[in-house]
């Protein structure tokens, strides 16, 4: 199928079957690329129906990027509390400043300019790009790269390499209406090539799709390897309130709120309390009720009681409702 008629075809299906997402709607420039740009950040790492209360709310109470740049941690953080991942919170906040500051407050409108900013990516520049700026470019998220290797049955080890998709990304074409068309390829992705039992009967393409064709839509798995660790976390209790401390010292939950802990490496008889899946990582946690809490400089007692009222991680929370159970 020409380039030109597989674009007219995802679009007039986008037309008819697109989700109405908070994010999609009209909206003036200056509110489009700040609403852009928080939704994809939102994005990155968590799926759609998760993000839409949190945007919702996120914008409600950060209504633009000025109020974005100075907001309190404290309120944004809270605002984050259970999407994880929060590099990307504090990447927002401060791309927020870097706007304000060397462009005047208007998002720049260029692939140099945006993945120079904290916590934009290629994926993220492009979509901001094609989204906010209605200019041509495709943001090759999960969803799109599955349907690229679906229409062109690329299973191989060197064909679902990352340059070779990007070549390839050309069969896509192009239109003027970027900013629909880039959200046309993900929504194909998500509602009709979902990864398991695809819905090739309502797909646009599906009479050029190669997958189609041989009856078989097997992706090849990228293996992303899981890795085991092991902590011993420190309990200190005090008039029934625990010692957290800030974390500076684990990557994951960077300057965030934690039990202070340490990581064994490779612990004979290990006899893990509690487990806690984070990203790929697979923490088996075991737990050391202790007396002597000098050592900690500044120490946040916070109390089971008062559980809602902290911004705290979901890890945090489940080892206090752990706690509280044994
Ligand atoms: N995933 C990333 N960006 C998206 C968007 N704008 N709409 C739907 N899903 C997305």
């Amino acid at each position: 199928m020409k380039e030109q008629l597989v674009a007219k075809k995802i679009l007039n299906w986008y037309d008819l079957n697109k989700r109405i997402l908070p994010w999609r709607k009209n909206f003036s420039l200056q509110k489009r690329q700040y609403y852009t740009l928080v939704s994809e950040f939102m994005l990155q790492q968590t799926q759609v129906a998760t993000v839409i209360p949190y945007f919702n709310r996120f914008i409600e109470n950060i209504p633009d990027l000025k109020s974005l740049a100075k907001v309190e941690n404290k309120k944004l953080i809270k605002l984050w509390e259970g999407l994880g991942y929060y590099s990307r919170v504090r990447n927002l906040k401060k791309t927020a400043q870097v706007v304000i500051k060397n462009f005047n407050g208007k998002l720049p409108g260029n692939f140099e300019d945006l993945i120079a900013l904290p916590g934009i990516g290629n994926y993220t520049a492009s979509a901001v790009l094609a989204i906010a700026f209605n200019k041509p470019y495709i943001p090759l998220d999960g969803n799109i790269e599955r349907v690229l290797k679906r229409y062109l049955y690329l299973k191989k080890v060197n064909e679902i390499r990352k340059d070779n998709i990007i070549k390839k990304k050309s069969i896509f074409g192009s239109s003027s209406r970027s900013r629909d068309y880039a959200q046309a390829l993900m929504e194909l992705g998500a509602l009709i090539c979902k990864p398991t039992n695809p819905l090739c009967n309502q797909c646009p393409i599906s009479k050029k799709c190669k997958s189609f064709k041989k009856n078989d839509f097997d992706l090849t798995k990228n293996i992303k390897k899981n890795i085991e660790k092991y902590f011993l976390l420190k309990v200190y209790k005090k008039d029934e309130r625990y010692l957290l401390i800030k974390n500076t010292k684990f990557n994951f939950l960077k300057n965030l709120t934690i039990f202070p802990m340490e990581e064994l490496s490779k612990p004979k008889n290990f006899n893990e309390n509690l487990n806690f899946k984070m990203s790929n990582m697979k923490m088996n946690i075991k737990i050391q009720y202790l007396r002597n809490s000098k050592k900690f400089q500044s120490p946040y007692w916070i109390s089971e009681k008062k559980l809602d009222n902290y911004m705290l991680p979901s890890f945090t929370k489940k080892i206090v409702k752990y706690l509280e159970r044994n």
